[in-house]
């Protein structure tokens, strides 16, 4: 079996504290059901501690009153040898989230670029490589790949989604480790369904031996989780999802964000990764 060398990360997160659905921009939203803000907590601090167990340096961003949504940290940027491009959110209930996120990479040293076309950064942006994988379909527009070609410098595949289950690339297609031999094939799983049928064919071209996940582990966000190479950290309800990778040589860690599903996210939404100019 192929052995899995683990690459350490720079993770920025944001505690929900102020986390609760009192909105619907997504399909797992209904505000009439209702959630538990410290339950939420609880297990956000579970994936939290396995990072930092794991010997990930994990960095917090302060959570914004009246911005439930700020603990889904992928969509505050992507980042790239220090460079952060910033986000620019498709819902109004999310436009508070940007100027604290901008703060917190000029207060840490980033270089921000404040973008003109909407996007909501890692959410929609995967690495794969040294090419950048970008989402459209529901929140990131096509000008906003134009755009994150040209602030990094980088081949971008535009990747439509069709499956309003699925409104961000991270949770229909995961890296699973991106560091690679040139010549060889990034690490990648995705729900083909998600996709429409030109991106379908794109990502069997590229990534011919990707891991193919049923519907059933993309429904409840197996997709949406977190490699580093090595471990990958999934929702315990990916069962099938989880043998995939076990059986690539990848070892899976389940940590369970039900709470945080309630708002349409899991552990990738959670996680940001921050690209430094030393990493
Ligand atoms: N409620 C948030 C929204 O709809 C969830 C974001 C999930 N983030 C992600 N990277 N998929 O915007």
């Amino acid at each position: 079996m192929t052995t899995r060398t683990q690459q350490i990360r720079h993770y920025l997160m944001c505690k929900p504290s102020h986390f609760t659905v009192s909105y619907t921009i997504n399909p797992w939203m209904e505000p009439a059901n209702p959630t538990d803000t410290a339950k939420a907590v609880e297990q956000w601090q579970k994936l939290y501690d396995l990072y930092v167990e794991l010997g990930h340096t994990v960095e917090l961003v302060e959570p914004g009153e009246g911005l439930p949504d700020m603990v889904y940290t992928a969509n505050g940027g992507f980042l790239i040898d220090g460079t952060a491009y910033a986000p620019k959110f498709r819902f109004t209930e999310r436009a508070g989230e940007e100027p604290l996120f901008i703060d917190w990479f000029r207060e840490n040293g980033y270089h921000v670029v404040v973008p003109q076309e909407t996007n909501e950064g890692e959410g929609d942006f995967l690495l794969a490589g040294d090419v950048i994988l970008a989402g459209t379909g529901f929140r990131s527009t096509g000008e906003s790949h134009r755009e994150v070609g040209e602030v990094f410098g980088k081949p971008v595949v535009s990747l439509t989604l069709v499956d309003p289950r699925f409104y961000h690339l991270d949770t229909a297609l995961a890296i699973l480790d991106p560091v690679v031999e040139p010549g060889a094939e990034v690490g990648v799983a995705y729900l083909p369904s998600a996709f429409d049928e030109e991106s379908q064919k794109t990502l069997a071209t590229l990534f011919p031996n990707a891991i193919h996940v049923s519907d059933e582990d993309g429904a409840v966000f197996g997709l949406n989780s977190a490699s580093d190479g090595k471990n990958v950290i999934i929702s315990p309800r990916a069962v099938g999802f989880k043998k995939q990778l076990e059986e690539r040589g990848y070892n899976a860690i389940t940590v369970d964000l039900s709470e945080l599903l309630l708002g349409g996210g899991g552990i990738k939404c959670c996680t940001l990764e921050l690209r430094g100019a030393s990493a």
